[in-house]
């Protein structure tokens, strides 16, 4: 009989393998720093409103790869202004990989770290008990609102952090990706825990289009090999298909049919392209900006 699902995200040790994992097999950085070096420069020239001090948040900001050049590209687009920077990070194997990365970088005497090793939903808890009053010039939440119980009120938390100018960026995979096919078809099986939501740039774009709240968008193409996923007992196939369904030890604890269905799915003309014998799944990013409420 087939064991009950448990979230992947409820073995920190197994998550952090298999998004490894998944960054090793996949586009997913690449095309995320296109998107800083392209277009990210111009979203960021005007927040600020001219200070000397800018305040950032960063929320699941993993081991902060991602952070940093976005940091890098605001330093060269506000050269001479400080930055305060807050990071909200639940894992402290990924907060000392931060660290240790930070350790390892010159010229960051531009900012100040503050590292708050806690959920969203703690630092929203934590914010609200200090009173706090203090505002954030630059938000980001890359990848992480699949982890929170309700995605909307977290962005609606935060939305309500901004300062004049401020910025608050999404990144989540695109409704349009293959996990967008995935989640629409075995949302019922895969994402009913209240840590591990199913959520793309599509339902977030519902979402803000509902409360009346105007956005940018953008996709970012991306790709994602999974071909060793189809090989029955492949370690690391079954760390991907882990990542990809979000259920820990999916191969072992799913039904014999929910398992054939996702693999079926997975390779499925809609969701992946088949090339030189490879299979590659459609990884597709989409990005939110939403600009501080007037
Ligand atoms: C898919 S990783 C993305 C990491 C990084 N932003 C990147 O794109 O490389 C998701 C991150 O969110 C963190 N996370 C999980 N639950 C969270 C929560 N409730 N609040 C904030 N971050 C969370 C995880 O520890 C992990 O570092």
């Amino acid at each position: 009989m087939a064991l009950p699902l448990m979230s992947l995200v409820s073995d920190d040790s197994r998550y952090q393998k298999s998004f490894q994992l998944f960054l090793e097999r996949s586009s997913e950085h690449q095309c995320m720093r296109d998107f800083i070096h392209s277009r990210l420069p111009d979203i960021l020239a005007s927040i600020g409103d001219g200070k000397s001090n800018l305040n950032v948040i960063g929320v699941g900001s993993g081991a902060g790869e991602i952070d940093l050049e976005m940091l890098s590209e605001l330093h060269l687009k506000h050269p001479g202004v400080t930055v305060d920077n807050e990071v909200v990070e639940p894992s402290s194997q990924q907060l000392h990989n931060y660290k240790v990365l930070v350790s390892q970088k010159q010229d960051l005497d531009y900012l100040k770290f503050t590292w708050n090793k806690m959920t969203a939903s703690e630092f929203e808890q934590h914010w609200k008990a200090k009173k706090m009053t203090k505002k954030a010039d630059f938000i980001h939440m890359v990848q992480m609102l699949y982890y929170v119980k309700d995605p909307g009120a977290t962005i609606t938390f935060f939305h309500s952090l901004l300062n004049k100018n401020g910025k608050l960026l999404i990144i989540l995979v695109s409704g349009e990706s293959g996990w967008g096919k995935l989640w629409r078809t075995y949302r019922e099986q895969l994402c009913n825990t209240e840590i591990s939501q199913c959520v793309t740039t599509g339902d977030i774009k519902s979402f803000l289009d509902s409360k009346g709240v105007s956005y940018q968008s953008y996709e970012l193409p991306s790709q994602l090999d999974i071909t060793e996923c189809f090989t029955e007992g492949d370690e690391k196939g079954e760390l991907l298909l882990d990542f990809l369904t979000e259920v820990l030890d999916f191969s072992k604890t799913a039904s014999p049919e929910l398992k054939a269905g996702v693999l079926e799915l997975l390779q499925h003309p809609s969701s992946s392209v088949k090339s030189n014998g490879r299979v590659i799944f459609n990884n597709n990013l989409g990005v939110i900006v939403l600009d501080q409420l007037c």
